[in-house]
């Protein structure tokens, strides 16, 4: 693969998901009201849709169809939408902008937000369990994705930033912020689908399990490393948001806590880190390590 397959593959794989989530509504909400709307807004909003890249990646690397990842696929980006709409209410980040377009409690009202976000969040436990994979797999599913959203993820993360505001932290308090509130979701994001890879417990899946999973670790902090750079130095119009959110808002960062340099830096490592296990997977990992080399890159 080279930069203009890895282009054309990102088109491809955004298209394939956006297409499931609008037949998803289609399909299961086509009774439309504000909350419903609202919901819709913010779900067909755009965005990069990095999360459902990474399950189709990962489902190319472990030599999965891709009509078993697209239920996964989805239920991430039902999440993150979720996750987002509170992000940005009054009460979170209090942010105008986000992909560009007002806000969903700027375009609706708070109320309709927090219900918007509320019902994503059970919109996609429901695309979970409708996924055409073997109940008893379901049910892992459903378990790695609430524990990657909650009170020991998302959530949890999304809580300890709200406590950094207007404190110093050290590096592993930051670290640790990093992991639950955005690498939680994005390692779920690899991880659900090596669930439906196999079964059996072998030293081989252990292996396999084992690169997914620190391959997803240090993209995710990468990942959130690079949006707080991208918070300082990044082009408003580019990146949809808000530059300098962070700064208003007195948080927590890399860039405030080591500076821009430094932060760039420790992205690179590891994104390096990201690709060092990645032969132990047993089909092509390209398109893995390219996800991983362009998120030091992006822009957006
Ligand atoms: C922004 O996520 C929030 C974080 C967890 C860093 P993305 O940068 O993936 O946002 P979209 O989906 O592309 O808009
Ligand atoms: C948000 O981190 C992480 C989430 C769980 C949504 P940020 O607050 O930095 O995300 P942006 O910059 O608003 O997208
Ligand atoms: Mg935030
Ligand atoms: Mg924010
Ligand atoms: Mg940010």
């Amino acid at each position: 693969m080279d930069n203009q397959g890895f282009n054309n593959k990102n088109k491809h794989y955004q298209n394939r998901i956006n297409k499931f989530l609008a037949d998803f509504l289609a399909k299961n909400y086509a009774q439309s009201n504000r909350l419903i709307d609202a919901m819709s807004y913010s779900l067909l909003s755009g965005g990069k849709r990095i999360r459902p890249l990474l399950s189709y990646a990962t489902a190319e690397a472990l030599g999965i169809d891709n009509n078993r990842a697209d239920y996964i696929a989805a239920s991430v980006e039902m999440i993150h939408a979720y996750s987002l709409i509170h992000d940005d209410l009054p009460a979170m980040d209090d942010d105008d902008v986000r992909r560009g377009k007002a806000t969903c409690h700027v375009k609706f009202d708070e109320a309709t937000a927090i219900l918007a976000g509320d019902a994503l969040q059970a919109m996609a436990f429901e695309a979970l369990s409708l996924a055409e994979v073997d109940s008893a797999v379901v049910v892992k599913l459903i378990r790695k994705l609430s524990y990657s959203c909650g009170a020991y993820g998302m959530a949890g993360g999304q809580s300890q930033d709200l406590e950094s505001e207007n404190k110093d932290l050290n590096k592993e308090q930051m670290d640790n912020i990093h992991l639950l509130k955005t690498g939680a979701l994005i390692a779920a994001s690899v991880e659900m689908v090596g669930l439906l890879y196999s079964q059996n417990k072998t030293k081989k899946t252990d292996r396999i399990n084992k690169a997914l999973a620190s391959y997803a670790y240090n993209f995710g902090m990468a990942f959130q490393i690079i949006d707080d750079v991208l918070d300082v130095i990044g082009d408003e119009e580019m990146i949809g948001k808000p530059v300098g959110s962070d700064e208003s808002n007195n948080k927590s960062t890399y860039p405030s806590l080591m500076g821009l340099q430094a932060s760039q830096q420790a992205a690179i490592e590891h994104s390096q880190k990201a690709v060092d296990t990645l032969h132990y997977l047993p089909q092509d990992s390209s398109y893995l390590r390219y996800l991983a080399n362009y998120l030091i890159s992006r822009q957006s």
